[in-house]
């Protein structure tokens, strides 16, 4: 069969995988490729395992794997083959050197542009969907065009706004898609390229286009003000605790004002993920370099209050359970740092399994997804750690349980028989206030939920 178009990805991560099974299946006429360094992860995408865990997202891959989606470790014939080139390779923050700990790590995706220089044999577009610092762009068309050969480089800018846990929704039906381009004819015409392909699913209103600095910009901004969001009410959520206010009616009366709206107000232990924190310090790195400390002060404290949000849990366990945790038992529900996806980087339960360790706590670590995960980030940290999937057994014995990830399976267990098995005083840290307090309460747990009066039987 002769495909229309033939479109490459390299990295076939959270982003680049899921991505490329929806284009493959809403464009039947393209023939979509994805490759990555990692032979592992290839042939996970190749098996009945994938390597990350999406709701649809099984079904998506198997119905158009084969057919016109393909995996690979091939990189070097995917790029002379392919005309439109996504990279959506990792932009971690950088660990080492000038900007350590803030700048993103720009090493994987410039080796991704140098190789795309050595093997094209025709010109490309090349699409950035990884998150990058505004006006990466200019350095990966200075690096695609220096050579003279006639081969010319389209560099567009598609940043990815899924969600995970809902990231095939969130690419069947995306909010928006935002395209930047260079304003000149030939940037044009490759934007409306990349036009052509989303208008086989998504609306047209829905489709954006941008200059390509607005486009890199808007998303290191979109995930600013969403975890600006989570900063700002788990800040009043100590506040809440301290006047005995309770932070979901106030977040509820906050949320109804129409011009603020009730998403992303809810108080918890804060946020994780791979994305949030680095893009937010990739910010921060971009606004001192242009000289705006004020700015960058101001997106900061929103990764300092998510830190002090996790910390203030502890604090709190501490306090409640007579100022020492050391030999008690704890059962962590969930570890993934949202529902509905195996993901834990950043995730608060890293954090917080840390420090009940350092508190000398031994600790029980439960998540339906995430188990695997969990030990790979536990490893090397001194303490006891046990891992049981069931919630309920995890539970057994136990002195408290500290709810991390809102799985919807945590709701509906036998409160009854799990406080039966645990020792007592038995204690409920909800740290994502998904649980019904008063049933807890009334079985006879001791509750502290997030920016609420604890109750409890002292
Ligand atoms: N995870 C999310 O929810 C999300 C959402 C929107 C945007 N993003 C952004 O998308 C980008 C990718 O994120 P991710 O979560 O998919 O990362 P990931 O770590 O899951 O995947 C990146 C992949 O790129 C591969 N890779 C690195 N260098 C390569 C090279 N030279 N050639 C081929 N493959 C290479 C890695 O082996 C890896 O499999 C990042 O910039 C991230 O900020 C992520």
């Amino acid at each position: 069969m002769s495909f229309e178009k033939t479109i490459l990805c390299i990295g076939a991560g959270y982003v680049g995988g899921p991505t490329m099974a929806m284009i493959a299946s809403q464009c039947p006429r393209c023939r979509v490729t994805v490759v990555d360094i990692n032979p592992e992860r290839i042939a996970a995408w190749n098996s009945d395992d994938l390597p990350i865990y999406e709701p649809g997202l099984d079904e998506l891959v198997k119905a158009a794997r084969g057919r016109n989606l393909f995996f690979s470790t091939d990189i070097e014939r995917g790029i002379r083959e392919n005309d439109i080139i996504f990279v959506s390779v990792n932009t971690p923050t950088k660990s080492f050197g000038l900007g350590a700990g803030m700048a993103a790590d720009l090493q994987y995706w410039e080796k991704t542009a140098r190789q795309i220089l050595e093997f094209s044999e025709s010109s490309k577009i090349v699409i950035e969907k990884s998150t990058l610092p505004v006006r990466t762009a200019l350095a990966m068309e200075r690096i695609l065009n220096c050579r003279e050969n006639g081969i010319c480089f389209d560099i567009l800018s598609n940043p990815e706004f899924l969600a995970e846990g809902t990231a095939v929704r969130d690419l069947e039906q995306p909010d928006r898609i935002l395209i930047g381009s260079r304003e000149t004819d030939c940037g044009l015409k490759a934007r409306q390229t990349l036009v052509d392909i989303y208008a086989n699913w998504v609306p047209k209103e829905r489709i954006l286009t941008s200059n390509i600095w607005s486009s890199e910009l808007s998303k290191l901004v979109s995930n600013a003000f969403l975890a600006q969001r989570i900063s700002s009410i788990n800040a009043i959520s100590a506040l809440c605790e301290k006047a005995e206010a309770d932070v979901a009616e106030v977040s509820r009366a906050v949320g109804m004002d129409s011009r603020i709206g009730p998403k992303f107000l809810n108080a918890s232990i804060g946020f994780g993920g791979s994305c949030f924190k680095k893009d937010i310090l990739n910010l921060v790195y971009l606004c001192r370099h242009y000289g705006l400390d004020e700015v960058a002060d101001y997106w900061e404290s929103v990764v300092t209050i998510n830190t002090y949000q996790q910390e203030r849990f502890i604090r709190n366990m501490l306090g409640a359970m007579f100022n020492t945790l050391a030999g008690k038992r704890i059962c962590l529900w969930g570890f993934a740092f949202k529902a509905n996806t195996g993901d834990t980087r950043e995730s608060p339960a890293i954090f917080i399994a840390r420090r009940l360790l350092e508190e000398q706590a031994e600790i029980v670590v439960s998540d339906p997804k995430a188990l695997k995960n969990a030990r790979t980030d536990l490893t090397g940290i001194a303490g006891r750690v046990h891992y049981v999937e069931d919630p309920s057994r995890a539970a057994e014995g136990c002195h408290a349980i500290a709810l991390l990830t809102e799985w919807d399976l945590y709701r509906n267990l036998d409160f009854q028989k799990i406080f039966d098995g645990m020792a007592k005083p038995a204690f409920i840290f909800d740290g994502r206030n998904i649980l019904d307090h008063r049933r807890c309460f009334d079985i006879g747990f001791n509750v502290y939920p997030v920016g609420k009066p604890p109750l409890t039987h002292f």
